[in-house]
């Protein structure tokens, strides 16, 4: 009992870490931003080599590199690790990466460190989305108030994608979390 209870304390929740941008296995622009968790040091693995990466928050990492032409693995140290492909020849499928926003939006345009959390830039998401976005357009794409929907991140990804509107589920099955 008391061996099981130290083993689950002593997993961290995200286990490894995650990469969440860019996505593996796609191609990427040569300017690359790299968006990861991790409970381990400040670095990221570029091609086996580590790189020292900003930390805006504990275990958050960010780091935009340029990458030479070809082949490439991402990794975190003992964690996660992700091929991509800058410049022609990639595998051919392997889709284009987008970042979202592009052109590097910094990190506070979404996000602030509140009361010792990672946590969003304005009181709900819908607020720091509509701080670009056309709130006005909104109903005309979604069939609803951004009210009814206010979890942006429940149908598109917030760092970029290989996907059309950067959606993780196609719009049929998007609909079909709350409709049968
Ligand atoms: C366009 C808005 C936006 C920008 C810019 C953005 N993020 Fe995020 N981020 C989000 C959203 C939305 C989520 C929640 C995603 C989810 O829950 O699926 C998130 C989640 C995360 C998470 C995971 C948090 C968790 O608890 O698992 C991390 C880490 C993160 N962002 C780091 C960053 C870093 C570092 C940057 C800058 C390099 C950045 N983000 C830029 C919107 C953004
Ligand atoms: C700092 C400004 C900024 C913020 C904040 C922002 N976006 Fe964007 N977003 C953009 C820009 C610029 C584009 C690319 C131009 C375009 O296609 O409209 C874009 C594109 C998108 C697209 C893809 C449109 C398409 O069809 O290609 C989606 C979906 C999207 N954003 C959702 C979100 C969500 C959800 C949030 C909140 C988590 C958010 N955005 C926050 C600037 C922003
Ligand atoms: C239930 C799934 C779902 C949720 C939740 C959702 N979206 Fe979308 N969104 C879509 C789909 C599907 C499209 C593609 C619409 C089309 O072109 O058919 C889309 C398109 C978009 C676009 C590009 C089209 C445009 O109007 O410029 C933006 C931006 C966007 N969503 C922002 C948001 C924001 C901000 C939120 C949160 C307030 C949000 N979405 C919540 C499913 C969703
Ligand atoms: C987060 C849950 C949720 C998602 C995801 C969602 N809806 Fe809804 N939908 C609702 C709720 C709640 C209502 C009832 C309230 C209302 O009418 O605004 C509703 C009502 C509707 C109605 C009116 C139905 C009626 O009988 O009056 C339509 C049409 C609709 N949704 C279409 C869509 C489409 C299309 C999508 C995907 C783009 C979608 N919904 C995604 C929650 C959701």
């Amino acid at each position: 009992m008391r061996a099981h209870l130290l083993l689950a304390l002593a997993a961290p929740l995200f286990a490894g870490g995650q990469i969440l941008a860019p996505a593996d296995q796609t191609t990427v622009a040569a300017e690359v931003r790299v968006i990861a968790r991790h409970d381990g040091k400040p670095e990221i693995l570029i091609d086996g080599k580590p790189l020292a990466a900003e930390s805006p928050h504990r275990g958050i990492l960010h780091l935009t590199i340029t990458l030479a032409a070809g082949a490439h693995e991402i990794a975190l140290e003992g964690g996660p690790r992700i091929r991509v492909h800058s410049g022609p020849g990639a595998p051919a499928s392997w889709p284009v990466f987008r970042a979202h926003p592009p052109g590097g939006a910094a990190c506070t345009s979404c996000h602030a460190v509140r009361n010792g959390e990672w946590a969003f830039a304005k009181a709900s998401l819908v607020g720091v989305c509509f701080a670009c976005h056309d709130r006005e357009a909104f109903p005309r794409t979604h069939t609803h108030e951004p009210g009814i929907v206010p979890d942006c991140q429940m149908c598109h990804s917030p760092h970029g994608s290989a996907s059309a509107g950067h959606l993780k589920l196609g719009r049929e099955a998007a609909c079909k979390l709350c409709h049968n």
